[in-house]
């Protein structure tokens, strides 16, 4: 028996799993530390997670993430949770507290803090004072939409195919916002200060949200931001359609490495950095070029 102390050990679990590229940013991190730490995937049937759940400490894990199509029946499990992850009844990060197994949920952080980095002001207060268009209205619009309103957006409009699952998000959330018919999307853009799409719409099908081409959104302001959380492929033909009218884009990228640093944290000890290093070990993994190096 070796008189040292075991690997501390984080995972990730989902079904599938195999996409993931959270053991490469928590890879990263360890290695950027030199912390003797281990991050895993485990795949998992849909009718064994609670008790993968329940056997975390027999397998040495120290907590982990939580993907699809985990992320409530985890918050169902927990012994506690954060607020946040209250409010969304859903959970993507666990870790242990006095032998207690809390969750929280950082899918809403990783977007704000994906926006703060890459398009600093977007939330200055104009922009607040003027309507965000989100849409999609799945489980990550509602992280987006509480992290929204949280940082003081007032005036959040949101659009979805299925329009009753809008209504249903903002009951269950208790926020206040428009629904709006994604037939008459073109109406809300001319002031809008953020677009947001949550859908899976750009991700692999070359098309874009809700009519929204280049055409469409040369009615934005000039000032607007265009975001999307679907990093496969990094330019989506949304922000394509951006771009082409000079707007300010932000890649899904960078949500997806923010909603790690909380875990990563916890788990370990320090708060690791978003940096280009990071964003360029997931670029090459996407098949895509390096970040030039911040100068
Ligand atoms: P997530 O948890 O990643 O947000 P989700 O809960 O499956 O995933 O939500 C997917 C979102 O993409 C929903 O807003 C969905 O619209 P519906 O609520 O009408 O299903 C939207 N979406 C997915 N495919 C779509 C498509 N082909 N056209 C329009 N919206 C689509």
């Amino acid at each position: 028996m070796g008189s040292h102390t075991p690997r501390q050990k984080a995972f990730v679990v989902g079904h599938p799993i195999d996409h993931s590229r959270s053991p490469l940013i928590h890879g990263h991190w360890l290695a950027r530390h030199r912390i003797e730490g281990e991050y895993v995937k485990k795949d998992c049937d849909p009718e064994a997670f609670a008790v993968f759940l329940a056997s975390l400490k027999e397998q040495g894990m120290i907590g982990g993430n939580v993907t699809l199509p985990f992320k409530e029946q985890a918050f169902d499990l927990v012994d506690a949770c954060t607020d946040t992850a209250q409010r969304l009844g859903a959970v993507n990060t666990l870790w242990f507290e006095n032998e207690r197994l809390i969750g929280d949920n950082t899918d809403g952080y990783g977007f704000l803090a994906n926006l703060d980095h890459r398009a600093p002001g977007w939330d200055a207060i104009e922009k607040r004072e003027r309507p965000v268009l989100v849409l999609g209205a799945g489980g990550a619009a509602r992280a987006i939409v509480c992290g929204l309103q949280d940082r003081g957006f007032r005036s959040i409009t949101v659009a979805n195919r299925t329009e009753s699952r809008a209504k249903t998000m903002l009951d269950d959330l208790q926020v206040t916002a428009n629904v709006a018919s994604p037939d008459a999307i073109t109406d809300h853009l001319a002031n809008i200060g953020t677009l947001i799409n949550t859908t899976s719409i750009g991700m692999g099908d070359n098309a874009v949200p809700f009519g929204l081409d280049a055409t469409a959104l040369s009615a934005c302001h000039p000032d607007a931001v265009v975001t999307d959380i679907v990093y496969a492929p990094l330019v989506t033909p949304l922000l394509d359609a951006a771009r082409a009218n000079g707007l300010t884009t932000v890649d899904g990228l960078g949500m997806l490495l923010h909603q790690a640093v909380p875990g990563f944290e916890n788990w370990f000890g320090p708060r690791p950095k978003v940096d280009t290093a990071l964003r360029n070990v997931i670029l090459q993994d996407l098949g895509y070029p390096p970040d030039p190096a911040p100068s």
